[in-house]
């Protein structure tokens, strides 16, 4: 069967935490980089899934959930929900002091614990932010470019046009693609860079 986008289901949830890490070292394979496999999804995709369902969507093919994107319409209020609804729990399963200090699972720990905020100036002009990402086989299809046209028309219901994401300089070939799909950057760090668009 041709692969398929459509709304993400509760039941989808561990095969996107399954993604996210296969795809979480710079857009490769990062499952030998953690001894927990779901530290990666506890932050980038858990809270998107339970907090804001009506903005994530799957590609699906013969062998199941190949793919997705997550979006919020509103970066702030979804800061503040995770803070209510999303991080006591996840602090509570994932506690400080467990791995060697700055290891990647001690990292990723204190993101959980004391997640930064996104910057005033990038929240006030793009509101929304997303994550994509896609397993091997569905990418270089389409499939992205369809995902994120999925998530823009998602996010017009919410009177919202205008939207932000974080990448890693490591990851050229996810900015390649990003600039194709008229993103530009807007805030650099050391090692990533935002890069936001209107629609
Ligand atoms: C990055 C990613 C989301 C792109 O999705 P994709 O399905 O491979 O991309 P598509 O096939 O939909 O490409 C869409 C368009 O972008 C172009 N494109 C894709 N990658 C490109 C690149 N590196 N440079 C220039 N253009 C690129 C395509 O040619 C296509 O152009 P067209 O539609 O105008 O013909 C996907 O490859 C992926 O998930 N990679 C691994 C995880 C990852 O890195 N996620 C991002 C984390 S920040």
């Amino acid at each position: 069967m041709e692969p398929r986008i459509r709304a993400v289901r509760p039941e989808d949830e561990r095969a996107l935490y399954e993604i996210c890490l296969r795809t979480g070292a710079s857009g490769e394979d990062a499952t030998a980089m953690y001894r927990d496999p779901d530290l990666l999804g506890e932050i980038y995709v858990g809270p998107y899934v339970r907090l804001a369902p009506s903005l994530a969507f799957v590609g699906e093919d013969e062998d199941g959930v190949a793919g997705y994107v997550l979006g919020v319409p509103d970066t702030r209020a979804f800061e503040k929900a995770c803070e209510r609804e999303w991080w006591p729990a996840v602090r509570a399963r994932h506690p400080l002091g467990v791995y060697p200090a700055r290891s990647p699972e001690d990292h990723l720990i204190r993101l959980i614990h004391d997640p930064p905020e996104t910057s005033e100036d990038v929240v006030e002009r793009y509101p929304a932010h997303l994550h994509i990402d896609l397993l091997p086989r569905l990418q270089g299809r389409g499939y992205g470019r369809r995902l994120l046209e999925s998530l823009f028309d998602g996010l017009l219901g919410f009177g919202v046009s205008a939207i932000h994401l974080g990448v890693g300089l490591a990851n050229e070939r996810a900015i390649g693609f990003y600039e194709r799909m008229g993103f530009t950057v807007v805030h650099r760090y050391a090692e990533s860079q935002i890069m936001a668009r209107t629609f």
